[in-house]
């Protein structure tokens, strides 16, 4: 049973810039939501029961953000202003918190959550990629699939060949309708991507991904790669992929983010929060 999922959020945000020196990615607002608060729905909807944030020193927004204010909701009170309590309730979920100390990367955020892992399959949830889902939940969808197979699972999607260069992307060889063993995965391929299928932010791990995380040496960029670990796990253990159903939005690109607020609360909005 998966029941654990670890978000990391220690990183700078470089892309976002200048307002994550301030205000972290994961806390960009949508339609008065931070967007970590998406994921974190998700996950619970998915069946998650502990998730593990990895922050920096300049992420405690988010700490507060999942405590209660005892001031506020006295104020709240005293003012006759109960109806907004349900606001600021807390969701239904054991969080736990691990600070990266440096933002080596994505793998280096991972291992971090080695001891809250312990021996059980886990989650990972990248909280910049939102995803509107038709249905059942990203994760859950994931979720199944790794109860169906019991081997590493990443999320894909199909995307157009200029874009696939910003991802992780996947060599596919296809069991059925939109699931996939995963031969191979390479990050960010700036020529002959080995297909269409980008990763997107989801992913369904055995505890084992761990040992190969432990032994990269840094990888693109300086980086210590989940994709690395990933990929050398993928030799020894047969590993997967599944197409998600859902809308996907990175909101580290304007447009998308953009996109996302007004599908969800414009004039037209689908979702009225
Ligand atoms: P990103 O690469 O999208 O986020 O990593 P970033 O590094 O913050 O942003 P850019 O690329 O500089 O614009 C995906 C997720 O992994 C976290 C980030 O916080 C983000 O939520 N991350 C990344 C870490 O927790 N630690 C890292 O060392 C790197």
């Amino acid at each position: 049973m998966v029941r654990k999922a670890i978000i990391p959020a220690a990183g700078y945000g470089t892309r976002t810039l200048p307002i994550t020196k301030v205000l972290p990615k994961e806390m960009l607002p949508i339609c008065g939501r931070p967007a970590l608060d998406f994921i974190v729905e998700e996950a619970i909807k998915s069946g998650i029961e502990q998730i593990l944030i990895v922050v920096s020193r300049s992420k405690n927004m988010i700490l507060d953000y999942y405590d209660r204010s005892v001031e506020l909701e006295t104020y709240l009170e005293e003012k006759d202003k109960t109806h907004l309590l349900k606001e600021i309730t807390l969701p239904d979920v054991h969080f736990q918190y691990v600070r990266q100390s440096y933002a080596r990367g994505l793998g280096d955020a991972i291992l971090l959550g080695k001891h809250f892992v312990g021996n059980e399959p886990f989650a990972v949830l990248l909280p910049d990629e939102i995803i509107l889902p038709h249905e059942k939940q990203p994760l859950k969808q994931l979720i199944d699939m790794y109860n169906e197979y019991q081997g590493n699972t990443v999320g894909v999607k199909q995307l157009e060949l200029d874009q696939l260069k910003n991802y992780g992307v996947i060599k596919p060889e296809l069991l059925k309708s939109k699931e996939y063993i995963m031969k191979d995965i390479v990050e960010k391929p700036q020529e002959s991507p080995p297909s269409d299928l980008a990763v997107i932010g989801r992913y369904i791990f055995d505890p084992a991904i761990f040992n190969y995380l432990e032994n990269l040496k840094p990888g693109l960029g300086g980086e210590i790669q989940l994709t690395d670990a990933i990929k050398e796990m993928a030799k020894d253990y047969t590993s997967y992929g599944l197409e998600i159903e859902g809308m996907c939005f990175d909101i580290a690109k304007t447009s998308e983010y953009v996109e996302l607020i007004n599908y969800i609360c414009g004039p037209r909005g689908k979702h009225q929060p």
